[in-house]
């Protein structure tokens, strides 16, 4: 069937913003280095951080049924959950901040080991159905934020980032890295978890995972946990987790 004419209109957008977008990253770049407050007001310019991955997919994603990923439902998801948990350094935390918490799947685990989870995700939609999964419970502050360039204030004890980072391009992931790094208080841990399979994300887990490694050690931070879980998950292409941890 030959495409209409809105067909053909989005294709030149998106062939357009694909040649437009690395210098146009540089420009926007330097502006929010420079002048930091402008970040949120970009954060959600999804054609330059995250092609593919925008809030509009995501949004779309959500809008479409309740749990898309089978967070709740998966046994994969479960298992990939009650690893990150036991990779934690052990007791309680203070402030923890949870990027891409989805619907709160994970979030109810967290909650119990953390005083305060803010919970962050760039769906409206998904992060409605959090809110209305942790209606009434003190401790769980739900925020419909983009991630790195609308970064929540504060410094914070624990940093969880479960399968998300690798949406972003490759600079972005380097400045979320980064910004991740610097929201740690001593004492705080950056626990990473990604799948290891390719969907056609930006950045693979194992580049998100050596990158991290690489920023944490010049940061002072110190690897008590890294491993692979092979073979399991979609394709059998398992995941990766690692946890840095600045001294106290
Ligand atoms: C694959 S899901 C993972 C959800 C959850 N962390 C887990 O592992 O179960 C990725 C989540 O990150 C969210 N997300 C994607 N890009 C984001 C960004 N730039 N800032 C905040 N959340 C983002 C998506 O809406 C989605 O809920």
């Amino acid at each position: 069937m030959a495409p209409t004419g809105v067909q053909v209109l989005k294709r030149a957008a998106k062939d357009a913003a694909r040649v437009v977008a690395p210098p146009a990253r540089v420009v926007v770049r330097g502006a929010v280095t420079r002048f930091p407050a402008i970040g949120p007001r970009v954060a959600d310019w999804g054609w330059l951080w995250q092609p593919g991955w925008s809030r509009t997919h995501h949004e779309r994603f959500y809008g479409a049924a309740e749990d898309p990923y089978g967070f709740d439902t998966k046994p994969f998801e479960r298992m990939k959950y009650d690893e990150l948990l036991d990779a934690l350094p052990e007791g309680r935390f203070g402030r923890a901040l949870e990027v891409g918490c989805a619907e709160g799947a994970f979030t109810e685990r967290l909650a119990d080991r953390c005083d305060v989870v803010v919970g962050a995700d760039i769906s409206e939609v998904a992060i409605e159905r959090a809110r209305r999964r942790f209606a009434g419970r003190p401790g769980v502050e739900l925020q419909r934020r983009t991630l790195p360039l609308d970064f929540p204030d504060g410094a914070f004890d624990l940093i969880v980032c479960s399968d998300v980072v690798y949406l972003w391009e490759r600079g972005t992931v380097e400045v979320g890295l980064r910004r991740m790094i610097e929201a740690l208080r001593s004492g705080g841990a950056l626990a990473l978890l990604h799948y290891r399979g390719r969907f056609n994300q930006p950045v693979h887990a194992d580049e998100v995972h050596d990158l991290a490694l690489r920023l944490g050690a010049e940061a002072g931070l110190v690897h008590p946990t890294g491993y692979v879980h092979a073979d399991v998950g979609p394709h059998g292409s398992g995941f990766r987790v690692d946890v840095l941890v600045r001294p106290a």
